[in-house]
């Protein structure tokens, strides 16, 4: 039996990247990424999508090892983004008769990035690709999941849509392909932190790609990133259903700037104060050593956030303001909200924090607090009880 026939005529040809450290230069990979690339196989042969082209000679390799010496008929690009097209060009060398299929914002961007202008096939929304012997391939466009060119793949014999990034997560296929050889739970907290960084600024496109996948039968879910799902199907839809909605589970994301300490011990009382209250769930984040994925993770994943801020330079402290464009960004609908400013002769930081409230629309649940200078329990220990009250009783709600 092969190792990669994931369904009848359906092979994965793609590869695990344990290399690269940040993905898209700015993400962390602890547990590294997969490029996942598939062969579906007629009386033609179609690849959908290729690796980053970095591992492109191992993607050929696994091709042949598949195929042998059969030329490619069809590569369907459902994404252009480079970590699954730039082996592109090399595959045209190596097939040099191979049809590249794509709507026109995908053939338009083969051209920019490639310079490939022969041989390209533009296919529109609900068009149709013939491999013979059954396997029958159907387009369907879904913007901004996660570029405008994206598209997924239907194969209605298998019940199998190629979906891109849809339903992608970070962390290498140690062992098996599809989701029978893994947890769900392995990937769970992998795939809202790929979420929350790559894809979590278009939660209404991906509500509109839900709505519209909901329309098929699905029996497997072949994505760009992680596990081919077959048993997961439900699970998996559920959580990108819930991030995109951005709804956050009951819990309380504290993450701080600190300098000498003081803001991080306001920081650290609420943390206690909101503990003493029953809460659960609550994950304090130290913005100058916290890895911003995880800290992007957490915020799309609990319903409350807590943010602490020095004055800096009259302005946030920087890893603090770049947490908040990154927020800013991503347009998170709602969060029971609240936060306090630090300083030590002038406080913008307050300022600054109502600011960002108000571009997010956000009502914080009581006024965006201050603290001067050094914190100690008797100046600042009853702001700290009322921030603390404040988002309890927004969760106890
Ligand atoms: Fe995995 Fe948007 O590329």
């Amino acid at each position: 039996m092969s190792l990669t026939e994931i369904k009848p005529g359906i092979r994965y040809v793609g590869v695990n990247d344990r290399k690269t450290t940040l993905f898209e230069g700015l993400w962390s990979l602890g547990r590294g990424v997969s490029y996942n690339a598939y062969l579906v196989i007629g009386e033609k042969i179609a690849l959908i999508d290729t690796v980053e082209e970095g591992f492109g000679s191992e993607l050929f390799d696994n091709i042949r090892r598949e195929i042998g010496s059969r030329p490619i008929d069809y590569l369907i690009v459902n994404h252009m983004e480079p970590d699954h097209s730039s082996s592109m060009a090399s595959l045209r060398q190596i097939y040099p008769n191979i049809e590249i299929v794509g709507n026109a914002k995908t053939i338009q961007m083969i051209r920019g990035y490639y310079s490939i202008e022969e041989g390209l096939k533009e296919i529109k929304e609900g068009e149709t690709l013939d491999l013979g012997l059954g396997k029958v391939l159907s387009f369907h466009l879904i913007p901004m999941v996660h570029w405008p060119e994206t598209m997924v793949t239907w194969c209605e014999s298998e019940k199998t849509v190629f979906s891109g990034d849809a339903f992608g997560t970070f962390g290498a296929l140690d062992g098996g392909i599809t989701d029978e050889a893994h947890s769900f739970e392995d990937f769970r907290e992998e795939m809202r932190r790929y979420y929350a960084c790559i894809v979590g600024k278009y939660g209404a496109p991906v509500q509109k790609a839900l709505a519209k996948l909901s329309k098929l039968d699905l029996g497997m879910i072949c994505p760009t990133h992680g596990p081919v799902w077959q048993r997961e199907i439900r699970q998996v839809i559920d959580l990108y259903d819930r991030m995109s909605r951005y709804e956050g589970e009951e819990g309380v994301v504290i993450a701080y700037g600190s300098m000498y300490g003081n803001t991080e011990r306001m920081a650290e009382q609420i943390a206690r104060e909101l503990s003493a209250n029953g809460i659960r769930n609550i994950t304090v984040h130290n913005l100058s050593v916290a890895d911003p994925s995880f800290v992007l993770r957490d915020i799309f994943r609990y319903n409350s956030l807590i943010l602490g801020s020095p004055t800096y330079n009259g302005v946030l402290f920087p890893p603090v303001a770049a947490l908040i464009e990154a927020l800013v960004l991503r347009s998170i609908p709602q969060r029971h909200f609240a936060a306090f400013g630090s300083y030590t002769w002038a406080n913008t930081a307050t300022r600054c924090l109502n600011d960002f409230a108000a571009r997010m629309k956000w009502n914080p649940v009581i006024p965006i607090g201050e603290m001067k200078q050094g914190f100690s329990e008797t100046a600042n220990g009853t702001a700290a009880h009322e921030i603390a009250e404040a988002i309890a009783a927004c969760l106890k709600h």
